[in-house]
């Protein structure tokens, strides 16, 4: 455990028990109830499908596979956590409560899930209960009030110093992944080869991964979300789209990379991408509106595909007629914490009311303003789809677009670029950057 961490923890925790009590207060509830979550079932199964706590209760504590536990904040009192230490000799059960977090907490153990009962308030129509409805334990059945909710995510969005030091470990984490994927994939291995690669370096298993890897080879590149990890080699390497995090104590990171493979016309196109993303990046800061950033990433990735000559149009016409979206079909960026699209991108107050997405932007997960200390992910990219480039083809547009090149460069699939960001009132912390300039 770093020291740091040990250091800044107690604040952490005065800080969301003081966010607790004031979604309370917001909503008019008395005491507030977290479930860390039960295991649940395949369907027709005996097997269990992979547990990870509640986002709300990592935010108290860094217990992230933690089942059958819960956080009772009453203001004005020491927040319990009620720790459930099954006797169970079928599976390893989870250690005695021990670490740098346990001073901050009342601490009950149970052995039996419904045990907690004992440890929460009478039963009232003032308690506020988050959690899933399996998660119920006698009457304590999970309301998940909507104004306690909208409160507690709205100020989660900015990050304490605790989670800040969490998040850069993340990215320290993921960043020796990322060196052992390049490495796998100059020495030509499969994708799944560069997986496990990329697992051992992290020290995780698959479940510790705050998303599923995608590692794309080739034409996969163009493919969003690709979920595949294929164990077959290709018969060429031409190029590699890596977007893999890892995470500290509940802290996600979230890093793209790509790399070419000698090809000249795919480096440069990376190598603009690259240029594009680092500007933006330097206008993360307090009192920027993000939707705008959005838009300006269009025009930047428009004079790249004019520079390229990848599209022959102005860049306001390729923004204004939405080409600029063929070839980047998602948004610039999300909010980062606890999850890796963490919550509360679209709020416009703590009530929870939302501001929309600009029109013609439909995945765009952020439309906020950026305070002090956010962080977001900042992830321009440029691709060859083939579903969206027959669009193209068939629209109006088609006449000015270069198409033997844009043939050329399908076979690369796309090119995405990611960091985290924290926006301060002065210069950006760009936290990936510094995590790869580290390591
Ligand atoms: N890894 C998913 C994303 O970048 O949002
Ligand atoms: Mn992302
Ligand atoms: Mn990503």
């Amino acid at each position: 455990m770093s020291e740091g961490l040990v250091e800044l923890y107690p604040n952490h925790v005065a800080s969301v028990v003081q966010r607790a009590e004031r979604a309370l207060a917001f909503a008019n509830f008395d005491h507030l109830l977290i479930a860390s979550g039960r295991e649940q079932y395949r369907f027709l199964d005996d097997r269990p499908l992979p547990f990870v706590s509640h986002p709300p209760f990592k935010a108290f504590v860094p217990l992230t596979q933690q089942t059958d536990s819960w956080i009772v904040v009453t203001p004005g009192r020491k927040p319990i956590l009620v720790y459930c230490l099954p006797d169970d000799y079928w599976h390893l059960p989870p250690a005695a409560p021990h670490g740098y977090w346990v001073e901050q907490f009342d601490i009950r153990v149970i052995r039996t899930p419904d045990d907690a009962a004992q440890h929460f308030p009478a039963f009232s129509d003032k308690l506020a209960i988050i959690g899933e409805a399996h998660d119920t334990v006698g009457v304590y059945r999970p309301n998940n009030p909507v104004r306690v909710l909208s409160s507690l995510h709205y100020t989660r969005s900015a990050k304490t110093e605790y989670e800040l030091s969490c998040m850069r470990l993340a990215q320290s984490r993921a960043v020796r992944g990322h060196r052992a994927a390049e490495a796998a994939f100059r020495a030509q291995g499969s994708e799944l080869e560069i997986h496990r690669a990329y697992l051992a370096a992290t020290g995780h298993s698959d479940i510790d991964l705050p998303y599923t890897n995608i590692i794309g080879l080739n034409e996969h590149a163009a493919v969003l979300h690709y979920q595949y990890q294929r164990h077959d080699r290709p018969s060429a390497h031409r190029s590699f789209l890596i977007d893999a995090g890892a995470q500290v104590h509940g802290y996600a990171s979230d890093i793209t990379r790509t790399y070419g493979n000698g090809d000249s016309e795919f480096e440069a196109l990376i190598g603009a991408v690259d240029l594009v993303q680092q500007r933006l990046c330097g206008k993360v800061r307090a009192g920027q509106n993000y939707p705008e950033l959005h838009i300006e990433a269009h025009h930047l990735l428009a004079s790249v595909l004019l520079e390229q000559d990848i599209v022959r149009m102005s860049q306001e016409a390729m923004v204004e007629q939405r080409v600029t979206s063929t070839f980047f079909p998602h948004g610039l960026g999300h909010p980062i914490g606890l999850q890796v699209h963490d919550v509360a991108g679209f709020h416009a107050n703590e009530a929870g009311e939302t501001i929309p997405r600009p029109p013609g932007h439909p995945y765009l997960r952020m439309t906020r303003t950026l305070e002090e200390n956010f962080v977001v992910t900042i992830e321009p990219g440029l691709y060859f789809i083939p579903m969206l480039l027959a669009e193209l083809k068939a629209g109006a547009q088609a006449a000015q677009v270069n198409w033997s090149k844009v043939e050329h460069l399908t076979q690369f699939g796309g090119i995405r670029i990611e960091d985290e960001v924290r926006a301060t009132v002065g210069e950006p912390e760009n936290l990936t950057r510094n995590a790869f300039a580290a390591a």
